[in-house]
């Protein structure tokens, strides 16, 4: 299956020949791929508050970018040329996007985004650009025409509300028709012009900066220390400027500061609690009536349970991350909840897992697997 999703290479030549390095065409990734939702079920993504979405219109200099949630009747005001819309997260809200996406678990769980669609009438395109991911763009219905460049030069041009390269300088072009998929590493510049009402799904993923990283340790940090003691200066010596901070003041303060310490245990749990994080703007949905604890098991035990596609349930050995929080698992979970974390799903539910599963449930976070799921 992922052999045909990578044009014939195994994942492991993939990673090793292409990811992260280069750009490649494959075409025909998907057989029989022709998208998967329309534009107007996409439109009406668009019009919910919960969903992020984008407009963007022009081409040349000229781009105006518009943040969703939108009415249906600014969709009819649109010309029948130069415009793109952008959904992100297809995959919280669409079970076959969910899907999609699982396809790619040749990558690392913790490095994938989301799946993205955009839809773009003739000549529509978010313009030539670069992006710091890696992204597969997989064609849905119509064509899209693909320039690429390794150009250096990223400068981008100023006064206009999306980035756009200010020099373009294509060094390849395909014509992409339902089914064929382009890979690109980050920074390579692309510029996608839709040849035909066409639509477009980009399986992105998540490359923190280490600027992001940081910020987010010394966060966990703060809320891990707690360092005894306070300043204390029974030596103190009359100063000559009572307004100096003196040295041995100063070298003091350094010497309670350099008691913040960290281990690699700190590292995988800040790590673990980091990477499965959602983003901000997720927010779970527990079940309006929840199934009592009885009928659960009954039913997880029939049909196994689904990680809900917003979760993220991420491992080291056996501490267990899901959704920023953690915990320890007993030895006759690990087994078990590794699997979940892998597949996403679980056909059999141990017993020993039934009340976690059930607490998850009531949280928003895990379902009753649905046989379209398994
Ligand atoms: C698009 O689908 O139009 C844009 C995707 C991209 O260029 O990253
Ligand atoms: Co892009």
């Amino acid at each position: 299956m992922t052999q045909i999703l990578l044009g014939g290479l195994s994942p492991a030549r993939f990673l090793r020949d292409y990811w992260h390095k280069r750009p490649l065409l494959i075409r025909n990734a998907v057989p029989g791929f022709n998208g998967l939702l329309s534009p107007a079920a996409m439109q009406e993504l668009a019009t919910r508050g919960e969903i992020e979405s984008r407009l963007i219109q022009g081409s040349g200099n000229g781009w105006q970018f518009d943040h969703g949630p939108f009415k249906k009747a600014d969709f009819k005001r649109l010309p029948k040329t130069d415009w793109t819309l952008l959904v992100q997260s297809l995959n919280h809200v669409l079970p076959a996007a969910d899907a999609l996406l699982a396809r790619f678990n040749f990558i690392p769980h913790a490095r994938l985004d989301d799946l993205m669609v955009s839809y773009a009438v003739p000549g529509g395109s978010v313009g030539p650009h670069f992006d710091s991911y890696d992204v597969f763009l997989l064609q849905g219905q119509g064509h899209r025409r693909w320039q690429i460049s390794e150009q250096t030069d990223l400068s981008i041009l100023d006064d206009v509300p999306i980035k756009i390269l200010r020099n373009f300088q294509p060094e390849e072009e395909w014509l992409l028709g339902p089914g064929d998929m382009l890979y690109l590493p980050p920074h390579v510049a692309h510029y996608g012009i839709a040849e035909d009402a066409c639509m477009t799904y980009s399986i992105g993923f998540r490359a923190p900066t280490t600027d992001e990283l940081v910020q987010g340790f010394l966060m966990h940090v703060q809320d891990s220390v707690a360092l005894e003691g306070r300043y204390a200066d029974p030596n103190l010596r009359l100063q000559a400027h009572p307004g100096e901070i003196s040295r041995a003041m100063l070298a003091q303060i350094e010497r309670m500061i350099a008691r913040i310490q960290w281990d690699k245990r700190d590292i995988a749990e800040f790590a673990g609690r980091y990477l499965s994080e959602p983003k901000p703007n997720v927010f779970f949905d527990p079940p309006v009536t929840p199934l009592s604890f009885a009928v659960f098991k009954k039913h997880a035990s029939k049909s196994g349970v689904a990680l809900h596609p917003k979760s993220r349930l991420l491992f080291i050995g056996g501490r267990f991350f899901i959704n920023g929080e953690a915990f320890d698992s007993a030895a006759d979970e690990t087994a078990a909840l590794r699997q979940l974390a892998d597949q996403l799903r679980l056909a059999t539910v141990p017993v020993a897992l039934r009340e976690r599963f059930y607490d998850w449930y009531e949280a928003g976070w895990l379902e009753i697997a649905s046989h379209d799921s398994i």
